[in-house]
């Protein structure tokens, strides 16, 4: 099977719908990174989910909605829920509820709590409207891969194993959601993401951050993620002569290498000054830049046979907290 990349046009909606309804799967974007999409209640659909990815079926796959009315297609809603959806759904937000009886388990990887996320991309939220149902959707990677911010990357990855592409330009953000614990009393951080921390805590109250030495409550973040081939050497934000030492040992060895991270114009002039080979160096304007372009940047080092990555960490602040910890996975110390 040869694999379409469909521009959103109302027609490549509706045939998009049509794989969906009769039990196949359809990548589509977002604005955090582009899914992988079945029928949620569909078993069938759903399983071929976990085939063409090479996903450990004990890794549950969050469902989307159009609307936040239709979460109780799947979810009991709690007064907490509805308010956290009222403010930041749609959006880059997934909540983690009691799920409902009648969505198969093969969807929560047997858990009694299902993720919920109502994407705000206007190809998503076009498609899950078409599709007239709940779409269960992890990020549209192979197992492991950095999850995909631009069609070509699904198609890099699972051509030939799905009909259809949705293409849906570069997400906007370039990290998954962020996903909140609302299945009790308390608000648990199951993982940063698009959405800081900051911004959630000033809506809902205090969050609880899980550590490090408790079992991850979200089966995902246990797993090698969002890795390159490349090794990554990781930089605190910040060390800027720290890296560009490192960047000169490689260099003469010959190493095919790059260097990633935010600079500004003034640290920009210096690397020039320095004597740097510039197509060594992807040179973000912002955070935002940086985590809107990390995974893109991570596929091209593959695909330039690159043998080291050095990254630069940011600020933990804003998306900085969501941008760090991907680093640290890609490089997989965490
Ligand atoms: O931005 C996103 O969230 C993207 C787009 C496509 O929506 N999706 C995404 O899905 O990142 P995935 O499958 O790559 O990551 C979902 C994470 C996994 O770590 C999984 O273990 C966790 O969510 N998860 C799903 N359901 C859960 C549940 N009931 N309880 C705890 N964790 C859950
Ligand atoms: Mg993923």
């Amino acid at each position: 099977m040869e694999t379409l990349i469909l521009q959103p046009t109302k027609e490549n909606y509706k045939l998009a719908a049509t794989e969906i309804k009769n039990g196949g799967l359809v990548a589509f974007a977002t604005e955090t990174v582009y899914g992988l999409g079945a029928d949620a209640f569909n078993k069938k659909a759903v399983e071929k989910i976990f085939l063409a990815k090479g996903r450990p079926n004990d890794n549950p796959l969050i469902v989307h909605f159009s609307d936040i009315a239709d979460i109780e297609k799947a979810a009991i809603l709690t007064p907490m829920a509805i308010k956290a959806a009222e403010f930041f759904m749609p959006g880059p937000l997934t909540i983690v509820l009691q799920k409902k009886e009648n969505l198969p388990n093969a969807v929560t990887a047997g858990l009694n709590t299902v993720g919920v996320r109502i994407p705000s991309n206007k190809t998503a939220q076009e498609f899950i409207k078409e599709c007239g149902t709940g779409i269960a959707a992890p990020s549209a990677n192979t197992s492991t891969k950095p999850s995909p911010t631009k069609a070509i990357h699904v198609y890099d990855d699972l051509n030939g194993k799905i009909k259809y592409i949705l293409d849906g330009g570069e997400c906007e953000k370039g990290l998954e959601s962020t996903i909140l614990d609302l299945s009790s009393d308390k608000i648990r951080l199951l993982r940063q993401g698009a959405i800081p921390i900051e911004d959630l805590e000033s809506v809902l109250g205090k969050i609880e951050i899980i550590s490090k030495s408790e079992k991850p409550l979200s089966p995902g973040m246990k797993y090698r993620h969002y890795a390159p081939n490349a090794k990554i050497i990781v930089f605190n934000s910040g060390e800027k002569i720290k890296i560009l030492n490192e960047y000169f040992k490689l260099k003469q060895k010959d190493t095919p290498i790059r260097v990633l991270g935010v600079w500004n114009n003034n640290q920009i002039k210096m690397l020039k000054e320095a004597g740097v080979d510039l197509k060594d160096f992807v040179l973000f304007c912002s955070d935002q830049d940086y985590a809107h372009n990390l995974y893109a940047e991570l596929r091209q080092s593959d695909k330039l046979n690159t043998e080291i990555i050095l990254c630069e960490l940011v600020s933990n602040i804003g998306i900085g907290c969501a941008l760090n910890n991907r680093i640290f996975k890609a490089a997989g110390q965490e």
